[in-house]
């Protein structure tokens, strides 16, 4: 029936090329649905074994007393490296480093460090850093928008877009150019940048955080392979939602981990892969949002999804400023 109606559309023979096309596109897309199950099978079967300790006896965490930076910063000392913590406020600094010091027998130092701020704090931190053997360099700080907003609804916009350039770009930049020297020399490290999965779908309403982050996508692939045949391994990462300030998601679940949980699988692919999304149900996010949806569909999802965001945000804005 369904033959003889597309002969008599599209003429003789028509139903044996759309069957054939049929036949094509659905072998194509069960392929690439295996070779996204194999690197969803890779992120959980295979864990690198790479000794923290021996790259350097420093690890430096940019962003490391909340959130994701913290629970490198703790996991990697369980591993018996010594930490620099680098943050705002010295309080929360002093807390981590007694935390670390309870946990760990391993020696801590802390920065305070605005990286807002521009190429002003480098030399301070240079000199800090200068006498220590660092191993590993943790770029995790970061910083998103309170809200999604179109470009020009951003509050005082155009001091918000540097201070997020400042703090998603060049301190990664500026930490690895202050790092990578002492690495070349030992010919051993690892550095480990922390983008996000909006480095990798372009995010609308997140524009200027999904622009960063595709920076920091890029950066770590060129440094991986300028720098890999001198022992050094330049990791890119990039989650999707996990439970922290950031993402003001509370309690953890499967696809939304907690950072401690996160950490430690992420951290057991340093050496295993380049780009990673570090934990595997959000490989399977990935695979399933970029590979098998059709592009379209993930960008009316993501559209959908942000702009009722917005709405609720602005909603909340106006019952607030009602109230003052
Ligand atoms: N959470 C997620 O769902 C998610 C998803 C994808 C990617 N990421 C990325 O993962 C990284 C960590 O995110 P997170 O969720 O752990 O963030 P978070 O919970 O907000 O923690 C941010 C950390 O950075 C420090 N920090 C913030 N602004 C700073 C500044 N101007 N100068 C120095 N330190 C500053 C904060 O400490 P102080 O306030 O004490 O300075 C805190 O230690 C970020 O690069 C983020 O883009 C997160």
């Amino acid at each position: 029936m369904a033959s003889s109606m597309i002969n008599t559309l599209f003429g003789k023979d028509a139903s044996a090329y759309f069957a054939t096309f049929g036949f094509i596109a659905a072998s194509y897309l069960a392929f690439k649905i295996a070779l996204n199950l194999i690197k969803v099978l890779k992120s959980v079967v295979f864990s690198g074994s790479t000794n923290f300790k021996k790259l350097g006896s420093w690890a430096v965490v940019t962003g490391a007393t909340d959130g994701i930076g913290k629970a490198y910063a703790k996991e990697l000392a369980r591993k018996g490296v010594n930490i620099v913590l680098i943050s705002r406020s010295e309080d929360k600094l002093l807390d981590v480093a007694d935390e670390i010091a309870k946990e760990s027998k391993v020696q801590t130092r802390i920065i305070v460090a605005d990286f807002g701020k521009g190429l002003e704090l480098y030399d301070s931190i240079r000199t800090q850093l200068a006498d220590l053997e660092i191993g590993t360099l943790v770029n995790n700080v970061g910083m998103s928008y309170s809200s999604p907003y179109y470009l020009l609804e951003v509050p005082d916009r155009e001091e918000f877009f540097m201070k997020m350039i400042n703090i998603n770009v060049t301190s990664m930049t500026m930490m690895t150019s202050i790092v990578i020297p002492g690495m070349v020399e030992r010919r051993r490290g690892a550095i480990i940048n922390l983008s996000s999965a909006s480095g990798i779908h372009p995010t609308p309403l997140l524009t200027v955080y999904s622009a960063c982050k595709a920076y920091v996508h890029f950066f770590s692939q060129c440094v991986q392979r300028e720098y890999q045949s001198q022992g050094i391994t330049c990791q890119c990462v990039m989650p999707y939602f996990v439970a922290t300030k950031m993402s003001k998601v509370r309690k953890p679940s499967l696809f939304i981990p907690s950072p401690e949980t996160y950490v430690k699988s992420a951290l057991s692919k340093v050496g295993v892969s380049e780009v990673t999304n570090g934990y595997w149900p959000h490989s399977l996010q990935g695979a399933i949002l970029l590979d098998v949806l059709p592009e379209f569909v993930h960008n009316k999802l993501m559209s959908n999804i942000l702009l009722s965001a917005r709405k609720r945000n602005l909603k909340k804005r106006e019952r607030e400023s009602k109230k003052d």
